[in-house]
């Protein structure tokens, strides 16, 4: 069980920021009368890990699957024997899956019944502006939306979340997040893991004191790893091979996988869908927002043993503990992982240059200047190919110290990148594919280009830590024809 008083030893150890209110760094109001309560235990392994609820459509036309969604106050039970008040999508903590098909429409009606304003993103689509849920363009409580989703883009793993206003990082927290799984006919021709042995893994801290309550403060304080709702669960797998959706929905901090026996795994496919190529590694990097598709083998492991998942981005007061696989039983496996996996056409040469500098002190900016929905930060034209350089513009802090403040993970809407370059250097194994969000140590620049469209309209991009777009850390871009 972890105590009060090192968490306060670990906040102490992080320099500036924890001079700092935490209000003030994130732009939250509700966070800073938050330090007292006792923490709730932390007992590994007491959950069967649950799959996120399916939703299903209410009627379905020749082109489109129509849906309905309750924003609504519901208790869940987030650590063991404690019954917690989170905000939902339809009830379910995370929300449910939405599984959508290439070239089909998914029209979505949202109906706010919390007493908050909401907005809800689908991050990693190509929306119409209106249908991209802008901060300023938010669900009343007691009101209500639809939002329409073409799909016509590449299977990948999106999500849907919360994005009103300031309020973004709080609802976020609180439970306003679930899965939407573009598919497409021919990914489903690949002989890849598929069916019960497709999973998601909907990774994301949290803070529960011992009363059960939910309190959104600074993620150092947040000790509580929740794999799909569930504090740090175990699964029983069989000998084959599964892929899993890895997803890190934590709204202020990164983490890093890793199988406690250092067990290699392949990597298919990050924010845009599949990779061309396959690539083995053992560790995982991910900042709040990405998502990495891989692929593991556990016919290496006898049945009757148990690998465990470990975050080694833990602080020293945390457990490191994320999941534990239990194998059951030898099995059948028809699966494998083709050397190519699919062909993404080159991008055009970049035609304009643009710079955005990141920072956290003394406050929550990119290039100077805090978000104004209307001001408008960069203009350009439908179709114009980009190169952006990114840069983290705080220092990297001694290591050892809790520094999630300090990084940032530069989000795009409407589009997909591709990672050109990180710190001077061509983008490695961790950047490849189509991403739509990247991830910035203290002192790092990456340059990424991408091409904006398919729509005109009014869109964003912002650090998805969520902390700091609900700070101003966000920009507005308008594509005009
Ligand atoms: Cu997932 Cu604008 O965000
Ligand atoms: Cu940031």
């Amino acid at each position: 069980m972890f105590q009060r008083r090192s968490l306060l030893k670990v906040a102490a150890a992080g320099g500036a920021a924890a001079l700092v209110p935490w209000g003030r760094l994130t732009g939250s109001t509700a966070a800073d009368a938050t330090q007292g309560g006792e923490l709730a235990a932390s007992v590994p392994f007491a959950h069967a890990m649950p799959l996120p609820a399916v939703l299903h459509p209410t009627r379905r036309t020749a082109t489109s699957d129509l849906y309905e969604i309750r924003m609504r106050q519901v208790q869940a039970e987030l650590v063991k024997g404690l019954p917690t008040t989170v905000r939902t999508y339809g009830g379910t903590f995370p929300g449910p899956t939405v599984n959508a098909w290439r070239g089909r429409e998914v029209v979505i009606r949202q109906i706010n019944e919390l007493d908050v304003p909401t907005a809800v993103h689908l991050h990693g689509a190509h929306v119409l502006s209106q249908h991209d849920g802008l901060p300023m363009d938010t669900i009343a409580p007691g009101g209500e939306r639809t939002y329409h989703y073409p799909n016509k883009q590449h299977a990948a793993s999106l999500w849907y979340h919360d994005h009103a206003h300031h309020l973004e990082a709080e609802n976020v927290y609180r439970g306003l997040a679930g899965l939407y799984l573009i598919r497409d006919p021919r990914e489903e021709l690949l002989p890849l893991p598929s069916g019960a042995h497709d999973i998601p893994l909907v990774i994301r801290d949290a803070r529960v004191e011992a009363d059960g309550s939910l309190v959104y403060t600074r993620p150092t304080d947040c000790p509580h790893m929740l794999v799909n709702g569930k504090e740090r669960p175990y699964t029983k797998v069989t000998a084959r091979r599964y892929r899993l959706r890895v997803y890190n929905t934590c709204v202020n901090r990164y983490i890093r996988l890793r199988f406690a026996d250092g067990t290699p795994f392949t990597v298919i496919g990050t924010d845009g869908g599949l990779l061309e190529k396959p690539v083995q590694t053992e560790d995982l990097l991910m900042l709040g927002g990405e998502r990495a598709e891989i692929v593991v083998d556990f016919s290496r492991y006898r049945p009757g043993t148990s690998i465990v998942l470990e975050n080694t981005a833990a602080l020293s007061t945390e457990r490191p503990e994320i999941l534990r696989f239990d194998i059951t039983r030898t099995a059948v496996d028809l699966s494998h992982v083709p050397h190519r996996l699919t062909w993404r056409p080159p991008l055009p040469t970049p035609t304009v240059e643009r710079s955005f500098e990141l920072r956290t002190f003394p406050q929550m900016t990119i290039n100077g200047q805090v978000y104004d929905p209307n001001r408008v930060d960069v203009t350009t034209r439908l179709g114009t190919t980009e190169l952006w350089t990114i840069t983290n513009a705080e220092a990297p802090t001694p290591a050892g110290r809790p520094d999630f403040h300090l990084w940032h993970s530069f989000h795009t809407h409407l589009t997909y990148f591709r990672v050109v370059q990180r710190n001077g250097n061509p983008a490695g194994p961790r950047d490849s594919g189509l991403k739509d969000t990247v991830t910035l140590a203290p002192g790092e620049t990456v340059k990424i280009k991408m091409t904006w469209g398919p729509y005109t309209g009014q869109y964003l991009y912002h650090c998805h830590q969520l902390g700091h777009s609900s700070g101003g850390q966000m920009g507005r871009i308008d594509i005009v024809d």
